[in-house]
């Protein structure tokens, strides 16, 4: 092959990867482009089935992705930044309100739960959203995995008392699990703060509201 031939080559294998490139990249971006709105809204069911699995059938009859309340970062949550909540009501009046909380002090670093909490200060339910914990020891926290997520379904920030909000080791009223005790008192100290963050904050969180999408912001609890 001559010069000229082996440049004429190289200039026509150029084109055609650089035309490859482009396509490619135009593909993506259409993929992107179409799939982006379903995916928003396949997180959004999933984000709402798993809201109204804290709640007891028939409490609510509103959408409670779409009923927001902007939490500022506050220590008895845990939450460095603000965060959303999302209020449940039955015929316009407010039933519960389902708080995210974030236990700092797991065996491997954070974990960040669902509080649900129904208006007169019982919990309805409690999920445990993410954790690093270990399989077959702290990830016992999952409903997956143990129902003891369930021990706090029914209690409240007097129920038991101050001293019974803690695992049994510690002489309160929890279990814990065979040789991981760490990852149990984390999560109880982080449900019991945050009956705390709804006792001192009830009137702002489930306060009348006349529109579906609440963007009001509870201020933090020292200020
Ligand atoms: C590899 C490894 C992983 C562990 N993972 C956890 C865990 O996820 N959660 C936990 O509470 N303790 C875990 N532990 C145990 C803790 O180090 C600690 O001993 C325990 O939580 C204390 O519980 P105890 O008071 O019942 O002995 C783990 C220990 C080891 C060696």
């Amino acid at each position: 092959m001559s010069l000229p031939e082996i440049s004429r080559s190289m200039l026509k294998n150029s084109l055609l990867l650089g035309l490859f490139a482009v396509v490619t990249v135009g593909l993506v971006a259409i993929t992107q482009h179409v799939t982006a709105p379903r995916i928003v809204a396949a997180e959004r069911a999933a984000q709402s089935q798993l809201l109204s699995q804290l709640l007891p059938a028939g409490s609510f009859d509103n959408l409670l992705h779409d009923s927001q309340v902007t939490l500022a970062a506050d220590p008895l949550l845990g939450n460095l930044s603000s965060k959303t909540a999302y209020i449940a009501r039955l015929n316009g009046q407010p039933t519960a309100v389902i708080v995210p909380v974030t236990a700092a002090d797991g065996y491997s670093g954070a974990i960040h739960l669902l509080v649900a909490i129904k208006a007169n200060g019982q919990l309805a339910g409690v999920r445990v959203l993410k954790h690093k914990e270990t399989p077959g020891l702290g990830d016992k926290i999952e409903l997956a995995k143990s129902v003891w997520i369930h021990g706090f379904d029914g209690k409240s920030l007097n129920d038991p008392s101050e001293s019974g909000w803690a695992v049994k080791k510690d002489q309160g009223q929890f279990d814990q699990f065979a040789g991981a005790t760490i990852t149990p008192r984390a999560v109880v100290k982080a449900v019991h703060q945050a009956l705390q963050y709804f006792d001192a904050h009830q009137r702002q969180l489930l306060g009348p509201s006349s529109t579906t999408v609440e963007s009001s912001t509870v201020r933090n609890s020292n200020g």
